[in-house]
């Protein structure tokens, strides 16, 4: 391109955090226990009870933001802390620190973008039946009310669940019990879509000039080698795997061959009368997209050997009999933790949602997740997080270029924290929390070198990318 466009003005340049692995105080205040506080971490990995203390660092933690020069912050609400039995009794504690985090952000003109639900069921209601159980759907609903009666006034971006798509195609961390068969899992999917309409369409009544939206995980999957085969598995996974989630909350349908393939596999999931009409009403205003890299994928083979677990990442693909194998992409390079990097994938990614929906897309999560080391000059020389974001954000500026209306990029991390897989060792953020897994020491924040290459490249709106 000889003439790119620049980034909107208006462009929320943000960073994104989750409630349970930054906050800690996970039974302090009132707070009731999330399915994520069971969780006996694999030896050597933390586990979810301190993580970042961000609960007692709120005021530094937001200081810190503003100091970076964010445009938004994106965070979520555990719903334990709100309503410690999933529903029922509001524990005021709660509501009075994210009261307390929504006005501390508004002080530094931070725009929060709330996400009501990322991974953390309260485990009252993951007791009484979880998602498979259409009580949770009037609990979310109840919840969704709390939220928007007290916090209404100060949040205009919302997100409903967070990566609903992984929690289906990758449950063990999402049921600390029995692992559901796929039967139940697609129950679990259907339920949660008729939970974030209801959420929508009281948000529409309750808080009318407010935004809402999905944030699942999205990316573009490519075939392993250009046979038509190979392109069928590489679209009929991209379908169950990605459009799904987008189709069900844009033009309120099941995407037809992810239908038909779940009547095919007997998996479809039983859809109350209503639950359609309510769905098709629900249209978010916006796509929330978390993207870390693309997928490749060959046909299958059919030898009983399609679905095999590589190691225990969510980006790693396993593949399905009879659909597709995971396929190796020699173009790619991994991080130390094996996640692959593409940063034109994301362009390819956000070109075919917007080309497929037209709709304005919100980048929520996208980072790099390593190792890193705070050296004996007290710092943090993360040129690594660098490169990786700024060639992400190269290709953001492409799409934008191309026409995407893309309206805000949320890097995971602000803060490091407990990453979902290898807990304190894997930090994503741009600042640097003094812990290790097992020494709490004093939890110092320290600003990265990406801290400083980004509060610039905000201030320039990323002229000079
Ligand atoms: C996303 C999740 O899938 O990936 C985050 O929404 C998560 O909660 C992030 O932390 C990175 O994954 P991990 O396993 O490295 O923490």
């Amino acid at each position: 391109y000889k003439n790119l466009k620049d980034f909107p003005t208006d462009f929320l340049w943000g960073a994104s955090t989750s409630a349970y692995q930054v906050e800690g105080a996970w039974n302090e205040d009132g707070k009731g226990m999330s399915i994520q506080d069971t969780h006996t971490p694999p030896e050597g990995i933390t586990d979810f009870k301190i993580a970042s203390d961000h609960y007692h660092h709120m005021e530094e933690d937001v200081a810190l933001m503003a100091e970076l020069g964010l445009k938004a912050y994106r965070f979520s609400i555990s719903w334990a802390r709100i309503l410690p039995k999933g529903r029922g009794a509001v524990n005021e504690a709660g509501i009075q620190f994210y009261d307390r985090l929504l006005d501390e952000l508004h002080k530094y003109s931070i725009e929060p973008i709330v996400t009501m639900y990322h991974f953390d069921l309260p485990l009252a209601l993951y007791e009484n039946g979880g998602w498979e159980n259409r009580e949770t759907i009037d609990a979310f609903e109840e919840y969704a009310r709390i939220l928007f009666e007290r916090f209404g006034s100060k949040v205009n971006y919302w997100l409903t669940i967070n990566e609903q798509n992984v929690m289906i195609n990758h449950p063990a961390a999402m049921n600390p019990g029995k692992v559901p068969n796929k039967k139940e899992l697609y129950q679990q999917c259907h339920n949660m879509f008729v939970a974030s309409a209801k959420a929508t369409l009281l948000l529409r009544k309750m808080c009318p000039n407010a935004k809402i939206g999905p944030a699942p995980n999205i990316i573009a999957v490519y075939p392993e080698k250009c046979n038509p085969s190979d392109a069928l598995a590489a679209d009929m996974w991209e379908a169950i795997r990605c459009w799904l989630y987008y189709d069900i909350a844009v033009y309120g349908r099941y995407t037809p061959s992810v239908w038909s393939y779940l009547t095919e596999k007997g998996y479809e999931p039983e859809i109350f009368d209503g639950d359609m009409d309510l769905i098709a009403k629900a249209k978010p205003d916006f796509l929330g997209l978390n993207y870390y890299a693309t997928a490749t994928v060959s046909a299958p083979k059919n030898d009983g050997h399609d679905c095999q677990p590589r190691n225990g990442d969510q980006q790693v693909m396993v593949g399905e009999e009879g659909l597709y194998r995971a396929a190796q992409n020699p173009h790619l390079q991994q991080t130390k933790y094996g996640w692959l990097i593409d940063p034109i994938g994301l362009r390819v990614t956000l070109e075919r949602v917007y080309n497929r929906y037209h709709m304005p897309i919100l980048i929520t999560e996208n980072g790099l997740g390593t190792h890193d080391v705070l050296t004996e000059d007290g710092k943090v020389h993360d040129d690594y997080r660098i490169d990786y974001l700024s060639d992400h954000f190269k290709q953001a500026q492409l799409a934008i270029t191309d026409g995407v209306d893309l309206i805000g990029y949320c890097p995971w991390a602000f803060i490091d924290l407990v990453s979902t897989h290898q807990g304190y060792n894997k930090r994503y953020g741009f600042v640097y929390v003094d812990r290790t897994e097992d020494d709490l020491k004093e939890m110092k924040r320290i600003k990265k070198d990406s801290f400083d290459w980004y509060k610039k490249l905000i201030e320039e709106n990323a002229k000079n990318l």
